[in-house]
């Protein structure tokens, strides 16, 4: 028997994040021992029977729905993890909260400013414990970037630059739409690289940054059509493939940032680089367990970059893992974030991202879009408070 209290997680979607969330769930009692609330994965949903059982058989869901509608009525289940393609977020979301769940939820937070807003609302009237999946800000490495900040060390920022490069859609033969391809089609996704990529670089700019004002934007569609999964017919396709932005952020520095697909033999290239009176940082996600830092206090012979190797016990998450010079991946930001979430319902504190910060990006992502169809710049109407 347990003394920790039951959080019955209903999950509804099974794909790449579904995996990444499973596991977090699994983990996270075992590496934070301390931790009251325990995750137990009480049912999984998704539309096909067959494949869902063999997914519940193999993760270790006690049940299975095919309807997310049945699995937010059943009243043993606590939270509702939203793992679906983007288009299906506010109505689960909005039902789960109504309902009086927890939810938790995928990025961005919706397709549209105006499509997250009631998702905001309702999650503010039911006063339910939230969080959104921008799990990037709990890579240890990013989160000492945090720190660093914190304690000045960098000084006044005058540059913050981050990249987000793949290359999968360059083929011209590649369908849009259904299993898999959702991302390229604009009814499901809402944008593309924009609300998929560069989403998760706004989040972690404005955590580390502060607010972004205003921006500049430019984006492309290289391949104009494509054969829709759902019709067989070719269609328009109404997605970005690319977006460069600039922009001012509140503090007063200037922020550059670029995402595409069609940067050949880049997989998941997410970097950032922020530059400082005193300090510069770089991080990069094929290399995330190190921190690169230049401080130019340094005496000057001995001046240059360090590669910081960020895993130590002292530095951010590395005491729950193995011993330092040991380093952990990509999954281990998930099973942060479940930490953080659970400490925070223990503590009656707010678990950030949550469903207002996410939509301070969401923000932001429109403000691009929008710049780049009226070649203007355009104000975000962010206001950031973590
Ligand atoms: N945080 C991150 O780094 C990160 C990474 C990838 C994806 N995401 C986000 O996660 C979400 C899911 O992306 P993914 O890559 O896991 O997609 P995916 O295509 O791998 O999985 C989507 C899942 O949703 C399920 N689904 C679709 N329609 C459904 C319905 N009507 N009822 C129940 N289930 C349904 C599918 O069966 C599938 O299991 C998206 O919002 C995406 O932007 C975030």
């Amino acid at each position: 028997m347990t003394s920790k209290k039951i959080i019955n997680i209903g999950m509804v979607g099974y794909g790449f994040m579904g995996r990444t969330h499973t596991n977090a769930y699994k983990r996270v009692g075992d590496f934070f021992p301390e931790l009251k609330y325990k995750p137990v994965l009480k049912a999984i949903c998704a539309r096909n029977k067959e494949r869902l059982t063999a997914f519940a058989e193999q993760w270790g869901y006690e049940s299975v729905e095919t309807d997310w509608r049945k699995l937010i009525q059943r009243d043993d289940i606590d939270a509702i993890d939203i793992c679906t393609p983007n288009n299906m977020h506010a109505e689960i979301a909005i039902a789960a909260a109504k309902a009086g769940k927890m939810v938790l939820c995928e990025k961005p937070l919706a397709r549209s400013v105006a499509e997250a807003q009631p998702m905001v609302d309702a999650i503010g009237g039911s006063g339910v414990a939230n969080t959104v999946y921008y799990n990037y800000r709990r890579i240890p490495a990013v989160t000492l970037a945090k720190q660093l900040i914190d304690a000045g060390k960098l000084g006044k920022i005058f540059h913050y630059r981050a990249n987000f490069l793949q290359d999968w859609t360059i083929s011209p033969e590649l369908p849009q739409g259904g299993e898999g391809l959702w991302r390229l089609d604009n009814a499901a996704a809402g944008s593309g690289v924009t609300g998929d990529l560069l989403a998760h670089c706004i989040d972690t700019a404005m955590w580390l940054n502060g607010g972004i004002k205003d921006v500049s934007a430019v984006t492309e569609t290289f391949i104009k059509e494509r054969v829709h999964t759902g019709t067989g017919e070719k269609q328009k396709v109404e997605i970005d493939d690319a977006c460069l932005f600039h922009c001012h952020f509140e503090n007063g520095s200037l922020g550059l940032f670029e995402s595409t697909r069609y940067a050949r033999g880049h997989k998941a290239l997410y970097t950032f680089e922020i530059n400082g009176e005193h300090a510069s940082i770089k991080w990069n996600l094929h290399d995330l367990s190190r921190l690169e830092y230049f401080d130019h206090r340094d005496e000057s012979i001995e001046r240059g970059w360090r590669s910081i190797h960020v895993t130590d016990g002292d530095q951010p998450y590395m005491d729950k893992w193995w011993v330092p010079g040991l380093s952990i991946g990509y999954e281990h930001s998930f099973v942060h974030q479940v930490a953080d979430f659970l400490k925070c319902l223990e503590d009656g504190t707010t678990c950030h991202p949550n469903f207002n910060d996410a939509q301070q990006t969401q923000k932001v992502c429109e403000a691009v879009l929008n710049s780049a169809k009226t070649k203007s710049w355009q104000k975000t109407g962010v206001k950031w408070t973590n």
